[in-house]
């Protein structure tokens, strides 16, 4: 099967089918980083920019390694290093980077749709790294390989996803990505931190984390995002993480064999304990990680190299 898509833009666009096969591409890619000499030629001749005007370390990161361990040549280019701070739009800034002729831009920002936007005026493929709070859908695909790695499957689970759910993309990219995959999705967070009509994405909601985690099989914690809360939406850290940070007790109420997600980066002490988010009995924090730029393998071949 092929992947017939220009842009990777939201797991609200793949089908199940379409996610299946950039798992297990991904799964095939995952020896290349194991090897003495990480890099095969399958992109020889490629080139990748990566456009970030948010900051990042795991996502960035990742797409470069990602791309170089494919041998494309790959070009980072920041909000703060680029003529954007001189006032030029996304547009003229899309337009520009299309007459250089790279194979892919990858794009971070701020806004919501800023990926759809430049999907529909330049001819290369792009892949959205985060837009504002609406998806992440690379995240949710290295999410979705390591539960299938550590569980063996999808379908059937009971996954909490917990935290800041209302500007969490990747809750958003989850939600739609997990769903689609058969799992039982429950969310818990205050009722600031949910969305409204949340139980539209047919998830089960609750304003109680030791609720949402009982007899759960996964357990996905989420950074708050101040950088995106307009107003104040709790009223201390000491007071959120007293109801809502994952810890040695509360885990008790999953199952025996749960894994704890979180996709980064963590603020410990508030959403997740130290002792659990480096518990190597249940934590896959960096199993993510390192999936993460199979993950991002994965989608370039597909995109740009993937048809012979
Ligand atoms: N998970 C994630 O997107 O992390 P970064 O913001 O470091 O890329």
């Amino acid at each position: 099967m092929k992947l017939e898509k220009k842009d990777i833009l939201g797991m609200q666009d793949l089908s199940v089918d379409e996610i299946n096969l950039i798992l297990e591409t991904a799964e095939s890619f995952l020896e290349i980083s194991t090897r003495e000499i990480k890099k095969v030629p399958t992109l020889r001749g490629k080139t990748i920019i990566n456009l970030f005007f948010e900051a990042s370390t795991r996502t960035r990161t990742s797409f470069e390694i990602a791309g170089k361990r494919l041998s494309a040549d790959t070009i980072n280019i920041s909000s703060s290093t680029s003529s954007v701070v001189k006032g030029e739009t996304l547009i003229d800034t899309a337009r520009n980077l299309e007459a250089m002729n790279p194979d892919v831009i990858v794009i971070r920002h701020s806004a919501a749709g800023a990926p759809h936007l430049l999907s529909s005026l330049v001819k290369q493929s792009i892949i959205n790294a985060g837009d504002g709070a609406h998806e992440h859908p690379t995240q949710a695909l290295l999410d979705m390989m390591t539960i299938k790695e550590k569980k063996g499957r999808i379908s059937g689970l009971k996954i909490a996803i917990a935290g800041d759910i209302a500007h969490s993309r990747v809750a958003r990219s989850n939600i739609y990505g997990l769903t689609k995959m058969g799992a039982e999705i429950v969310v818990a967070g205050p009722a600031t931190m949910l969305p409204r009509n949340i139980e539209q994405m047919g998830v089960k909601v609750f304003n109680n984390l030791d609720d949402a985690i009982t007899g759960a099989d996964v357990v996905m914690m989420l950074r708050i995002q101040l950088e995106r809360q307009k107003q104040s939406v709790f009223p201390s850290l000491r007071e959120y993480s007293q109801h809502y940070c994952l810890n040695r007790h509360n885990i008790k109420l999953a199952k025996n064999d749960v894994i704890v997600m979180h996709p980064g980066p963590i603020n410990r002490g508030v959403e997740i304990s130290p002792d659990i988010a480096d518990d190597p009995s249940c934590s896959v924090i960096l199993n993510q990680v390192n999936n993460g730029v199979a993950v991002r393998m994965a989608l370039l071949y597909l995109l740009i190299g993937g048809h012979e």
